[in-house]
């Protein structure tokens, strides 16, 4: 029996309108800002605006798949986030408004902490199986928040990345095999009463590398292929070291030595995007794909790895082949100028936005105007948000 592939058909992705250099936070916390740089990989991050969120974010990562593909038969719409505006309502309904997405159709919020877009495109692959003729729009959308003055902090970032999974996809057709590994773990987690996530940073480091190697282990006895198949590996990134930390971990698992021009030839063109965006959890990983279709050489034909970890914990290993012509549906010149357009903070900036809440008392509050991407968040009215586009 022959399968339609099913996959990634287009990708885009958009960021916050401000950014904060890792030089300005090593200075005010008295540390080498190489320790940033070099150590744990990260050069700057995206920081919200205050009329951002995620759903602006996310608005702004969908609206350009929907202007070039359309929103027939759009008939899912999955939001994967971890950092979400509610507690009942999902994100993404917000976007029917602001974007237009079609009625006709399920429109659901996805949550496990990094990973839920994971399961987003898992799902959606499942759906476009039994119906090749439908689509479905996956968005993993997060603002990673840690605490002021903590280990935490210089690993926060914001992104959003939207997603047209179809049938016959012009990007990435994936593979119908996925390793999988869950376990009961706090490392990382985010009780509904506060703002900011809790991390014990060196245990999740352990976990995410325990675990993806599991994952790993579960891909290779449900028959998926060998290591020396893949033409590149892309990780989740909560600092893009963490990726060569965790593929250096699974090659020595494996028996390999790890020679640092080998890693960085299997995973240095998936960090360009992470390294300057941060922390964008549920988006981490498919920024990381962006980033190498968008600088890699011609990967046509290629088979490449996909590493997914979401604290807790949930990780899953997949893999996909890069279609021919797969250039062509690229957004390259518009994810460098989301990146290249942000502007830049100050510290004390930074920290005002950090400690700035939104109003709770249902009274309305307009909110300034400061974000120049295509949608804010304009107002808070009797605790709805009041969303518009710019
Ligand atoms: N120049 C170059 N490298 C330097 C340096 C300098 N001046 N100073 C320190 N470093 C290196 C350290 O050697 C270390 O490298 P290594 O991990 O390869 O050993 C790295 O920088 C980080 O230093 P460390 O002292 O371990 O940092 P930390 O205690 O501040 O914590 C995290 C780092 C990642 C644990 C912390 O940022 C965190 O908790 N982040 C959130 C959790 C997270 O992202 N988890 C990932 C799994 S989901």
């Amino acid at each position: 029996m022959t399968t339609t592939p099913v996959g990634i058909h287009d990708l885009s992705f958009a960021t916050t309108h401000y950014a904060l250099d890792h030089a300005v936070l090593a200075e005010r916390l008295g540390v080498d800002r190489d320790k940033f740089y070099l150590g744990i990989g990260q050069e700057r991050m995206s920081v919200a605006a205050a009329d951002e969120d995620i759903v602006t974010i996310a608005a702004a990562a969908a609206q350009p798949i929907l202007e070039r593909h359309g929103a027939d038969n759009i008939r899912t719409v999955l939001l994967a986030t971890e950092t979400g505006v509610d507690q009942s309502k999902a994100a993404a309904l917000y976007l029917h408004s602001l974007i237009g997405l079609p009625n006709a159709a399920r429109v659901v919020e996805l949550k496990q902490a990094c990973y839920g877009g994971t399961a987003g495109l898992a799902f959606a692959a499942g759906l476009i199986a039994r119906d090749p003729s439908q689509r479905v729009l996956v968005i993993a959308a997060d603002i990673a928040k840690y605490e002021l003055d903590t280990p935490g902090e210089p690993t926060q970032g914001a992104a959003a990345v939207a997603m047209l999974v179809t049938a016959n996809p012009a990007i990435l057709a994936l593979d119908p095999i996925s390793g999988l590994y869950s376990a009961d773990i706090m490392d990382f987690w985010r009780p509904n009463y506060r703002s900011e996530a809790i991390v014990d940073g060196k245990t999740s480091v352990n976990a995410y590398q325990k675990a993806a190697q599991e994952a790993w282990s579960d891909y290779r006895r449900q028959g998926g292929r060998e290591l020396s198949e893949f033409a590149a590996f892309c990780y989740h990134q909560p600092f893009t070291k963490m990726a060569y930390k965790a593929h250096r971990h699974l090659l020595e698992s494996q028996g390999h030595t790890a020679e640092a021009a080998d890693l960085e030839a299997a995973i240095g063109a998936t960090t360009t995007y992470n390294r300057t965006v941060g922390n964008s959890y549920t988006a981490s990983l498919y920024l990381g794909l962006a980033s190498l279709l968008d600088h890699a050489d011609d990967l046509t034909g290629k088979a490449l790895a996909m590493i997914s970890y979401g604290s807790g914990s949930v990780a899953e290993f997949f893999s996909g082949t890069v279609q021919p012509g797969y250039r062509a549906h690229l957004r390259t010149e518009a994810n460098q100028a989301a990146i290249s357009s942000r502007e830049m903070l100050d510290y004390d900036h930074y920290r005002a936005l950090h400690e700035a809440v939104l109003p709770t008392d249902g009274a309305y509050h307009a909110m300034a105007e400061e974000t120049r991407r295509p949608f804010r968040l304009a107002a808070m009215s009797g605790h709805k948000r009041i969303y518009e586009a710019r």
